[in-house]
């Protein structure tokens, strides 16, 4: 049930000749089994360029993405692999298709777990999945609009579970909603994470949030791995000028948001 998602010198450069972007510059990383790893970094240092090069949504200029070994952006296996990776994007606002029940749009992600069900069995995962985000299950009719941000945002990881992945890219999934709000959506991702075994890379620029739920976490900076390393080591002890520089911005950082308790 685990598994390892690894960066291996992946670059992605936007445009060409003198115009030409490195938003990813030489990126080494590894997200283990069973564990969830932190991308940080400020806005514009290429996090979301690695997150849509991993799903294949812009190409790669160098380098490889492996899942269990499997280079995702080669061939029939790539893309099979591929499809084991769900991306969560920032905005639980445009995430879910207006037209669509929750239900129905969290019935469609089950496809893409290639498994077979009745209509019956997949309304019943529906329930499921709904209840294992906190969400009245008896809403599965009802459209996207009428719930709140961190109430869509739960339903998008629902959204995600449902196609069994083997890897979830959380991208800034929690920086459009309230800090208390915030709160409830990391705790749920904390608890889906021990509950479930999930293997997950978390991009967030919010080091309070990185330090929260990941167990390891990579600096980016212009693109570029400032370093990697246990988070709470990472955090307390920064080897380099940026990561401490990057703390001293967020005070916050000093002790842990009030986001509940630590279970
Ligand atoms: N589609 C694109 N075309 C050209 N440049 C882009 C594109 N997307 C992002 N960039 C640039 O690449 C860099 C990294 O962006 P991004 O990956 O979105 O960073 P982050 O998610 O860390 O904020 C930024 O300088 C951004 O302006
Ligand atoms: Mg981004």
């Amino acid at each position: 049930m685990s598994h390892t998602l690894e960066y291996d010198g992946l670059s992605v450069r936007y445009g060409r000749g003198g115009s030409a972007h490195q938003a990813v510059d030489d990126v080494s990383l590894v997200v283990r089994p069973g564990t969830v790893h932190g991308l940080v970094g400020e806005s514009g240092s290429g996090k979301s360029t690695l997150a849509a090069a991993t799903v294949g949504l812009v190409r790669a200029t160098s380098g490889a993405i492996r899942l269990d070994g499997t280079e995702v952006t080669r061939g029939t296996a790539g893309r099979r692999a591929r499809r084991r990776i769900q991306l969560i994007f920032q905005d639980p606002h445009s995430a879910l298709d207006p037209r669509m029940s929750i239900g129905t749009s969290i019935a469609e992600a089950m496809r893409a777990s290639g498994r077979r069900r009745s209509r019956v069995e997949r309304r019943q995962r529906v329930r499921e999945l709904l209840e294992l985000v906190d969400i009245e299950p008896d809403r599965y009719r009802e459209p996207p609009a009428g719930f709140s941000g961190g109430q869509r945002q739960r339903i998008t990881i629902a959204r995600a579970l449902a196609a069994e992945p083997d890897v979830i890219i959380a991208d800034e999934i929690t920086s459009a909603l309230d800090v208390s709000v915030q709160g409830v959506v990391l705790n749920l991702l904390r608890e889906l994470q021990s509950e479930l075994n999930l293997t997950m890379l978390l991009i967030s620029h919010n080091l309070a949030v990185v330090r929260y739920v990941c167990h390891t976490v990579t600096v980016l900076r212009h693109g570029r791995v400032v370093e990697t390393g246990d988070t709470e080591r990472t955090l307390s002890d920064p080897q380099d000028p940026y990561t401490k520089a990057l703390l001293d911005a967020v005070p916050v950082l000093g002790e842990r948001p009030d986001w509940g308790s630590v279970a």
